[in-house]
């Protein structure tokens, strides 16, 4: 029996449990009596992330399995060796533009990944999965907000690999292979654990706009290229729906247990219903922080979108979830991690966990 097999406290595969949304999911697995077995391959995370995990928790460890998902004798090896009773799967790759110079490596990491994964489930006999999805789905918007049964379109590789997968689980359900899931598209998630002790470490050059923002603040970059300030919104600056990564890793918890306590599928937003503009977060961030953001106007970034936000009653009705923290908790989450770990995350402490 493993060190980690004690008590009763189920136990979920958590493949990605590493990264950025993973790692929130996995604390407030742990506050609220599950133990998250990790299952990540460290392509865009660190080590030092888990023991931050256990630090905010006060967990002794935390079972972390460094594999690939692609690896299905290994996702079969963890889910029976864990006995896990469900999946909550953030493995994959996420940026955009590099889909689109190797959608290869996207399609086997996210498709195939998921595929993998799903097939080891199968074999084992775990019947839940949550899976995260993206409002990327959706493509240029027919009508705002964005509802549920909005069409799907998405606009580049790694939109399309999310896609695939829905497609894939919908299938598996629709079989009756024992299987359900919910997927989760998310908005445009930000912020930190307000502890500042995990957030989100970009590799290189962040694409997306709050670490960017983070980075400037923290005199790692010396502006913010804002992407356009001619689109039909009311201050020209690209429109989003920020949600705080605390209130995305809650919804998780929420889904997995409306899988685990009926056999219904489900998708849904996880949105907040608001829409801000660049100019509104450099705003709100530069409050939260204290620091000036230097602002350079540059050309609209290839592919955006001018404006789309969620319609979240969805979520309200099936899950009982909204979000509950402001735009000015995420900028002070944000704060709390980039000020406290300027260059990220530190190589992993000798010794710990
Ligand atoms: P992240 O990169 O921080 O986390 C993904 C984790 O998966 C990383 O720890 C990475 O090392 C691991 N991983 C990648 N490929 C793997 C593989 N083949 N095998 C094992 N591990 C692998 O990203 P995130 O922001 O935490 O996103 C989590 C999930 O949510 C992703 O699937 C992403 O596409 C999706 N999503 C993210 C956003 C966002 O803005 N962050 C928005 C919508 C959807
Ligand atoms: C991006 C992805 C989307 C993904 C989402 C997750 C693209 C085209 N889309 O969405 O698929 O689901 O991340 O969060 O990459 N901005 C700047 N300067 C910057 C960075 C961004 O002005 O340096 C602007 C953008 O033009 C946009 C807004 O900030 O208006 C948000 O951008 P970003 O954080 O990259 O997210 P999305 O483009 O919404």
């Amino acid at each position: 029996m493993s060190k980690f097999m004690q008590g009763n406290s189920k136990r979920i595969l958590v493949p990605g449990g590493a990264g950025y949304i993973g790692s929130h999911t996995c604390v407030e697995l742990l506050n609220r009596g599950y133990t998250p077995v990790i299952v990540d391959n460290f392509v865009n995370s660190s080590m030092a992330a888990i023991d931050r995990i256990c630090q905010i928790t006060g967990a002794n460890d935390v079972p972390v399995i460094e594999a690939d998902i692609r690896d299905t004798e290994a996702m079969i090896g963890a889910l029976r060796e864990h006995e896990c009773e469900a999946v909550i799967h953030f493995a994959g790759l996420k940026a955009v533009g590099e889909s689109t110079a190797n959608p290869l490596d996207y399609y086997s990491n996210n498709v195939q990944g998921s595929l993998s994964l799903l097939d080891a489930m199968r074999q084992t006999g775990v019947g839940h999965i949550v899976f995260s999805s993206s409002a990327t789905v959706y493509g240029t918007p027919v009508s705002l907000p964005y509802t549920e049964d909005h069409p799907l379109a998405p606009t580049n590789p790694y939109g399309m690999t999310k896609y695939a997968v829905e497609l894939m689980l919908n299938d598996l359900v629709a079989s009756g292979a024992g299987i359900n899931a919910g997927i989760l598209r998310y908005f445009n998630p930000i912020g930190a654990h307000p502890t500042g002790l995990i957030g989100e470490d970009p590799n290189g050059v962040p694409n997306n706009l709050m670490p960017f923002v983070a980075q400037v603040a923290v005199g790692r970059r010396p502006h913010l290229n804002v992407f356009g300030n001619d689109y039909d919104t009311p201050d020209g600056t690209g429109v989003r729906d920020y949600i705080h990564v605390v209130d995305l890793a809650e919804a998780h918890i929420v889904a997995l247990e409306k899988l685990l306590e009926s056999p219904d599928s489900f998708t849904v937003n996880l949105g907040s219903g608001n829409g801000y503009s660049v100019l509104d977060v450099v705003k709100a961030f530069e409050q939260a922080s204290g620091r000036e953001i230097p602002l350079n106007f540059a050309e609209r970034r290839a592919g955006d979108l001018p404006a789309y936000w969620a319609d979240p009653s969805y979520a309200m009705e099936l899950l009982g979830w909204k979000t509950r923290l402001t735009l000015e908790d995420m900028c002070r989450d944000q704060w709390a991690w980039q000020s406290g770990n300027p260059e990220g995350y530190p190589q992993r402490e000798v010794g710990a966990a």
